[in-house]
């Protein structure tokens, strides 16, 4: 479900007209729908129902302290991947007893902050990074919970750049090396609790077979662990895809494409919970789930404003205000984002590339795509936008990062202020 609609002839989020938020507080703005976050996530929880489950979502997909502290009302735990997502978690208001610390890279300064924070495990991706946990929590005295990352080499068959559980990936630890590390933890470092398995095998999974395979394939290591260790929970990460193509709301399937799509079939989350769960249950352990995307990211669009038209030899070029600065998944996946006016179109539809302002070919939202005429002025909504957008924006060209706001009823509120050129120094000498 999601609450981008036209209503009116426009735009709308849930209840309020995205001209009116783009005239407000300006373009490019990333709007954020409160009912869409909460919709996804208790119906996550709804199909995992009959196991003893927790949510940690994933923060990185979308960081704002506004999205974090809605989702820690819902009850979700957090997934973090840094030192600086963990002071996010715990400013919004989320417990850092349910926290679990990803991550390859992690330092001494965010291994003992996560530690005096209380953290409820480091999820560990290498050997070197356990001895190394081991050692500063000695050197604090303190007993560092955690869990060792498994990398089940199965193929989830998603963008080279976002699938992790294959063995020339870096992350986590061959499967067949698994048990021998735990009974190396347990026997040599002694300042370390064996809490947990994890494992993620990438992201935006549009069928739900990887996910079987990869389960299948842990579980019985999951199992032994248990035995053997006392483990008490297993982490099967994030990765529920979303749709990406024909993601308005059904009833507003867009004339200028009939016939063009229309197959797109998200994959949903009761689907993905009747085929794992039915794996996990015997477990009767603690099970973790990690998901970024699919809770955020059909929840946001990007709002940008047609500058200029351009009508070159070869192509026609719709210049807008937000460029790969602001999302930059179709610069760097190839990542397709559903392109909508934001008033609702009647005319004519051509076929154009939807480009930024920034000095680099690379930055485009759509090439080659049928969209109806669009006039200087006019407002286009990057749509499912809500995941990997705003917490991937760099300033590159030195561009302010746009505005972000989330919309609740017909409540909408500023999350994130604009910012501005002093913003974009601050920090700098001469
Ligand atoms: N858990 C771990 C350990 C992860 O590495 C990730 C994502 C997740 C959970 C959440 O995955 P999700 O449910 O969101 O698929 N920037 C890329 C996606 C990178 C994902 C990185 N890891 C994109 O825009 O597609």
């Amino acid at each position: 479900m999601h609450s981008f609609r036209y209503r009116d002839g426009s735009l709308h989020c849930e209840d309020v007209e995205l001209g009116a938020l783009a005239d407000a507080h300006g373009s490019p703005l990333y709007v954020y729908s409160a009912a869409t976050i909460r919709d996804h996530y208790r119906r996550l929880d709804a199909a995992l129902g009959e196991l003893d489950h927790h949510i940690a979502y994933a923060v990185k997909a979308n960081s704002n302290l506004a999205v974090l502290r809605l989702l820690a009302a819902e009850g979700a735990d957090f997934d973090i991947v840094s030192g600086g997502e963990l002071f996010r978690v715990t400013k919004a208001g989320g417990r850092a007893a349910g926290c679990t610390f990803a991550g390859v890279g992690k330092t001494r300064e965010e291994i003992e902050y996560a530690l005096r924070e209380g953290i409820y495990c480091f999820n560990v991706e290498s050997e070197a990074e356990l001895r190394f946990i081991d050692r500063v929590a000695g050197e604090l005295g303190e007993r560092a919970p955690v869990a060792v990352r498994v990398n089940p080499n199965v193929d989830a068959g998603t963008h080279k750049y976002i699938s992790t559980g294959k063995s020339e990936n870096k992350f986590g630890v061959d499967f067949q090396d698994i048990e021998a590390l735990y009974a190396r933890a347990e026997a040599e470092m002694p300042n370390v609790a064996l809490r947990g398995l994890q494992m993620h095998i990438g992201s935006q999974l549009t069928s739900v077979q990887p996910f079987v395979e990869a389960v299948e394939k842990v579980a019985p290591l999951a199992a032994g662990l248990k035995a053997k260790h006392g483990i008490e929970f297993f982490s099967i990460g994030g990765g529920i895809g979303i749709i990406y193509e024909d993601s308005l709301a059904s009833g507003d399937r867009r004339w200028w494409e009939e016939g063009a799509r229309g197959d797109a079939r998200p994959l949903t989350v009761e689907e993905y919970a009747s085929a794992v769960v039915p794996v996990l249950k015997p477990l009767d352990m603690k099970i973790l789930f990690e998901p970024g995307r699919f809770i955020v990211g059909n929840a946001g669009v990007l709002i940008s404003r047609v500058l200029y038209k351009k009508r070159g030899r070869a192509k026609t070029f719709a210049i807008v205000d937000a460029g790969m600065g602001d999302l930059i998944r179709p610069a760097l996946y190839q990542g397709h984002h559903d392109i909508a006016p934001v008033k609702e179109p009647s005319g004519e539809a051509e076929t154009v590339d939807i480009v930024g302002p920034i000095c680099e070919s690379g930055d485009f939202f759509a090439q080659d795509r049928v969209l109806p005429e669009l006039a200087e002025g006019d407002l286009i909504a990057l749509l499912s936008a809500g995941a990997y957008g705003f917490v991937m924006a760099s300033n590159y060209n030195s561009r302010p990062f746009p505005a972000e706001v989330l919309v609740d009823g017909a409540d909408a509120e500023v999350i994130r202020k604009r910012q501005s050129y002093d913003d974009l120094v601050a920090g700098e000498a001469v």
